[in-house]
């Protein structure tokens, strides 16, 4: 049965249950035809998606060719990957000329994007989020594409709201999160103009045991260090689970684009996923801050209608961090930021 272990013990492991392909992405795969085509694939999350997708199709018996292309600014990533049976295609996609590197693909998933480091150099994160769609969209007008946006297109709402849905206002605060909304009006853009079938899905937050507001909270809790409870509150979804979606979406793909909200189905108090946390690992907690009544909070009622509920449940995500944190797991060493409430990365 997927995902029913307590523990997650090596690295490897990880990978494996990253990577399980789940049975409605068997079933679904069988629909893809070669390539498919991931786009930005070097980061968190086109890694652990790209296999599982292969995944998948092997086990359904059904051959498709998975193709990631990135600049793989870490070498490391695109050995792991070809050593997975994915071919790798290195390119800068800012570059328009580089795009006709990549094969015909009747189906895209965009992962491209820049947030941290824009408080230092905007226009860069400006430029990802903008360009790269515009030569994407351009390159790709009879594909079906499925892109990556985030919960930050939102302004903070309410902690007792359920979260903001598809129909709330996109009129965020900050560089990052406006020019993430200007990467969907791009794609919405291209996607009216050329009838290119899309969806954009606004997801907040995946989560992997080397990263996310959980590892944050755990490594606090472990480390016996108060944790700020002023941004009181999130969600996330375990990244397999986020990945599978990010797949299986293809098939809401329209013109203009289907938005949906990519997350779990709670709003997380960051206090009490803190004291469940703390009863894991027999530590007592601390808290700092006074709970502030807004946050980034994003309703995936519309998506959980749509491909169903994510798998991994909660209870197992928080199992697995927290042995994971106490084992000394190994971490990407990146921070989420994710208590920001000024819209500055
Ligand atoms: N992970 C989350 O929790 C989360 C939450 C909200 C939204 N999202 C969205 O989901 C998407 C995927 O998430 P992620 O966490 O995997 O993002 P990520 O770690 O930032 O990965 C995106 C990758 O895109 C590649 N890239 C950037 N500029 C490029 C260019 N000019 N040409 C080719 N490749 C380029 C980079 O790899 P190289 O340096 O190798 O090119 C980068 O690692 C992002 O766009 C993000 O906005 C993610």
């Amino acid at each position: 049965m997927a995902n029913s272990c307590a523990r997650i013990e090596s690295l490897e492991e990880l990978d494996e249950v990253m990577t399980r392909p789940g049975d409605r992405l068997c079933e679904f795969v069988k629909t893809l035809e070669s390539p498919l085509l991931i786009l930005g694939a070097a980061g968190k999350m086109g890694p652990s998606l790209a296999v599982q997708v292969n995944r998948a199709a092997q086990e359904a018996g059904h051959k498709l060719e998975v193709v990631a292309a990135s600049r793989f600014s870490d070498s490391k990533v695109q050995i792991w990957l070809r050593d997975r049976g994915i071919k790798t295609v290195s390119c800068d996609l800012l570059e328009r000329e580089a795009l006709t590197q990549l094969p015909d693909s009747p189906n895209v998933i965009h992962l491209v994007g820049m947030k941290f480091g824009t408080a230092q150099n905007p226009s860069l994160t400006w430029a990802v989020n903008t360009l790269v769609p515009t030569h994407v969209s351009e390159r790709y007008p009879n594909s079906r594409i499925v892109a990556l946006s985030t919960g930050n297109v939102y302004p903070m709402v309410s902690i007792d709201s359920g979260g903001s849905t598809e129909e709330s206002s996109t009129t965020p605060v900050g560089e990052y999160a406006n020019a993430a909304v200007a990467r969907e009006r791009l794609f919405e853009y291209h996607s009216r103009r050329s009838r290119t079938p899309m969806v954009l899905l606004r997801l907040n937050y995946a989560v992997d045991l080397r990263y996310g507001v959980l590892l944050e909270i755990a490594q606090a809790v472990w480390a016996e260090k108060p944790v700020d409870v002023t941004t009181g509150y999130f969600n996330c979804i375990w990244q397999g689970d986020a990945n599978e979606c990010v797949v299986r979406s293809l098939d809401l793909a329209s013109s203009p684009p289907a938005v949906l909200n990519l997350t779990g189905s709670e709003t997380l108090s960051v206090s009490e996923i803190a004291r469940r946390i703390g009863r894991l690992m027999d530590r007592s907690v601390t808290l700092v801050g006074q709970e502030a009544q807004t946050a980034l909070l994003s309703n995936a009622s519309r998506l959980f209608q749509r491909l169903g509920t994510p798998a991994t449940s909660l209870d197992r995500i928080l199992e697995w961090t927290a042995n994971w944190v106490m084992r000394g797991g190994s971490t990407y060493g990146k921070a989420t930021h994710f208590q920001v409430r000024d819209g500055n990365f």
